[in-house]
């Protein structure tokens, strides 16, 4: 028997088998069962995600013996064709490759003449997007008075470049991105059924990078189950999936709560030594400092992160003593400095310079400390009775009976007038200890900072 790839051994058969797309599949089930069926449907959204898989079982539902059925036979001759892809009335066409004006009238040509073997001709174009300005006005008017025995089934990846004149002639369902405990569950139950061996930390590892796609994460665990055979160990899959040492993360993550830029150089080059893209790195970077960022904030992580339990516990430890606010700030800078890191021309400095910035923030005090600071020290100033000297304390006293009269709406007399107070209110509370001590270690960071920048 020939080998079969996951993605065409588990391709489903039924719209039960669909995974995710619950809106699709019910409105198409309802649709048939009520022969309320649209000639022209648009199936958008990213790869691997079922768009094929659900044009063909429409094709089926419509062409089955039974049918038009939302539960086709399985066994008639058209299901059997349609779920091989090899029935001579479902035409699979690729738009990338036929996307001119004269592949389109060959295909209105062709579609004047009646189904072969069954009751419709079910046209699925893939890519549809790619096609020419010239080709989509050519099927417009197909699109819009379609022979009674032709359904159109449009799919693409990017339906922002199909026309609006195309998409207001057809239905258009949003295929969504299959949700990564979905893709684990899928992945769980297929090694399952091929008695594969494979940790929980190594099918999350796949999931994590099929990123939405259902046929990615099958391809991956296809090429893992080639390279080590029914037992695949997590080293090997850290291999075949390029996933990063996480021990450099390590380190860059350390140098920067240490506040060590001058180790940042070093840093860098090991990464361009053991031939990383920066940009790659980068975005490895700012899913670490997530997950750094899930472990010091939440007690319960498990189905956050995609780690073995000895990365967990090296990150509790990591972010011991580190405040969550700069644990964030620091992904903030980094998710910022995405943009300009790709379209640097020098992305090797771009990058050094991002880093080291990182490592200086430690000896920056956030705006918002210094605020909240000043508020705390506001806050004593004012509930406490300002700290004057006993000597003058007596003037104090005075002024606050010279506002009362002044109240009761007398006439101040020029006794009344409140003597000024001769030490100014200000320059005292600037003289007060906390506020001194604040103001030091204020200019001590400020002072810091500018001498770590003079030492690079
Ligand atoms: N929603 C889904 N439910 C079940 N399997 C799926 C789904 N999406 C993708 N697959 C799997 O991935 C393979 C490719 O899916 P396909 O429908 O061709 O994706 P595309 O959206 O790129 O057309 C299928 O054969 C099937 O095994
Ligand atoms: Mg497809
Ligand atoms: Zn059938």
């Amino acid at each position: 028997m020939s080998y079969l790839v996951y993605a065409r051994k588990y391709r489903p058969s039924s719209f039960d088998q669909v995974i995710g797309q619950k809106h699709v599949v019910q409105t198409l089930k309802n649709a048939i069962k009520n022969n309320r069926l649209a000639h022209g449907y648009i199936f958008a959204g990213m790869r691997g995600v079922g768009k094929t898989t659900v044009a063909r079982l429409l094709a089926k539902s419509l062409n089955c013996q039974k049918g038009p059925t939302p539960e086709p036979c399985q066994q008639c001759e058209a299901c059997k064709a349609i779920q091989e892809g090899q029935s001579v009335d479902v035409l699979e066409i690729d738009g990338a490759s036929n996307r001119g004006i004269d592949d389109v009238r060959d295909l209105r040509e062709g579609i004047q003449y009646k189904p072969l073997h069954s009751k419709y001709k079910v046209i699925i174009i893939d890519e549809f997007h790619m096609l020419t300005p010239p080709a989509f006005n050519a099927l417009l008017k197909t699109l819009e008075e379609p022979p009674p025995n032709t359904f159109f089934i449009l799919a693409t990846t990017e339906l922002h470049k199909v026309p609006a004149t195309i998409v207001s002639r057809c239905q258009t369902f949003e295929f969504k991105k299959i949700s990564f405990s979905q893709i684990v569950s899928h992945l769980e139950e297929i090694t399952r059924k091929e008695s594969i061996s494979i940790s929980n930390y190594g099918i999350r590892l796949i999931a994590e990078k099929a990123e939405g796609s259902l046929r990615d994460a099958q391809s991956l665990l296809d090429q893992a189950v080639a390279f080590s055979g029914d037992e695949v160990r997590d080293e090997d899959l850290k291999e075949i999936l390029g996933t990063l040492s996480h021990e450099l993360l390590f380190e860059f993550s350390d140098t920067i709560f240490q506040g060590k830029n001058k180790d940042v150089f070093d840093l860098v080059e090991r990464v361009v030594n053991r031939g990383y893209d920066l940009r790659f790195f980068h975005s490895e970077l700012i899913k670490h400092f997530r997950n750094l960022l899930v472990i010091r904030s939440l007690k319960n992580t498990q189905d956050l992160l995609t780690l073995d339990d000895t990365e967990i516990e090296k990150m509790k430890k990591q972010v011991e003593g580190i405040r969550s606010d700069d644990i964030l700030r620091c992904l903030n800078a980094l998710q910022n400095g995405e943009q300009g890191l790709r379209y640097s021309s020098h992305p090797r400095i771009y990058f050094e310079i991002m880093i080291v910035k990182l490592c200086l923030f430690k000896k920056v005090m956030p705006i918002q400390d210094i605020i909240e600071d000043l508020k705390r020290i506001k806050e004593k100033t004012d509930s406490r009775e300002p700290s004057f000297p006993e000597s003058k304390k007596a003037n104090r006293i005075q002024v606050k009976n010279d506002v009362r009269v002044y109240d009761n709406k007398k006439k101040p007399t020029s006794k009344m007038k409140p003597k000024p107070i001769k030490s100014n209110e200000k320059d005292q509370a600037l003289k007060e200890p906390k506020v001194e001590e604040f103001i030091n270690t204020f200019r001590a960071r400020i002072l810091s900072v500018n001498k770590g920048e003079k030492n690079n």
